[in-house]
């Protein structure tokens, strides 16, 4: 059976969902976006989305800073979610990808006289990393765009080509990922995804303003962080810090709770996958699935 996306107000066929080539955000990556994941709880039988209100609300923001109209509320684009989701009848994990994107046919960069369109395509998705082992990251090479050229905090789709050098050069240097510095040469986040280190007992992790994406996951940790008694110090991090920290992790939606185990090849602590990471990662998949009624509000029921 075909899955369907839906496109232009309507549900299409996967493969009928086409865009031209003169498309302006295909010419110039001016398409803001979001990656959200919908878990399968087998005991309840039930899809959740896990925190679409939020991501629709920072999609919401980053249209909002490349001159962008939306045509839905964050209300009807998480009916909308629901209603792909259940059309396409998952019962396993799945991906979904709602972009917004500058449409009209026309050479120049321009945002104005050009229309916007939305999509929201699926699929199902497992990991993306494996979130089992520890991973053995490197400080890239490359700095992280700055909040004055291409603002981390809007998920633009042209930014993501400092991710894709990022994440390139680290796969083809051996290492699974790499963390990434600003121009001025203090931590940001992964090549998609934030991070946090662990500190004396503490998590710590970069501030909003720190040239990060302001990641939904990344709020999710810091909340039942608290619940577990450990505290999140936001700040600004050194290089490093890296090197000397007791534990570190990466987060986001793609990547849910990745353990670090060495940066630069220097092993973080014993070199093993360390005991907050993995508390907290257990405690993760349990609250995306719907299982701790305290965080069941995070979870959008699809049947
Ligand atoms: C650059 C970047 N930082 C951080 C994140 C994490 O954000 P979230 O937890 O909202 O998925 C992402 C996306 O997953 C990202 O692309």
């Amino acid at each position: 059976m075909s899955e369907f996306y839906f496109m232009d107000g309507k549900f299409v066929e996967a493969e009928k969902a086409m865009i031209p080539v003169r498309t302006h955000a295909f010419l110039y990556g001016t398409a803001v976006f979001e990656g959200i994941r919908a878990y399968w709880n087998d005991e309840e039988k039930q899809l959740y989305v896990f925190r679409a209100k939020e991501h629709y609300e920072r999609f919401l923001r980053s249209a909002k800073i490349m001159y962008m109209e939306s045509p839905y509320t964050v209300e009807e684009y998480c009916d909308i979610t629901k209603k792909l989701m259940a059309k396409n009848n998952y019962k396993q994990d799945a991906y979904m990808r709602p972009t917004l994107y500058k449409s009209a046919q026309k050479v120049g960069p321009g945002l104005y006289d050009n229309e916007d369109s939305f999509v929201l395509i699926s699929n199902k998705m497992g990991d993306y990393i494996d979130t089992s082992k520890g991973l053995r990251v490197c400080v890239s090479s490359w700095r992280r765009n700055s909040d004055n050229a291409i603002p981390p905090r809007a998920k633009v789709a042209g930014s993501y080509a400092n991710a894709a050098l990022i994440k390139t050069d680290a796969h083809n240097a051996g290492f699974d990922d790499a963390v990434v510095l600003d121009e001025a040469g203090q931590v940001t986040e992964g090549s998609a995804m934030n991070l946090f280190l662990v500190q004396n007992g503490k998590l710590v992790t970069t501030m909003k303003t720190d040239n990060i994406l302001v990641g939904v996951t990344r709020n999710t940790i810091m909340e039942i962080a608290k619940d577990l008694g450990i505290e999140t110090e936001e700040r600004a991090i050194d290089r490093t810090e890296l090197y000397i920290s007791d534990e570190a992790f990466y987060c986001g939606t793609g990547a849910q709770i990745s353990p670090i185990t060495s940066i630069d090849t220097r092993p973080l602590g014993n070199g093993q996958v360390g005991p907050i990471s993995k508390e907290l990662q257990k405690l993760y998949f349990d609250v995306v699935k719907g299982k701790i009624e305290k965080y069941k509000h995070w979870c959008m029921p699809v049947y």
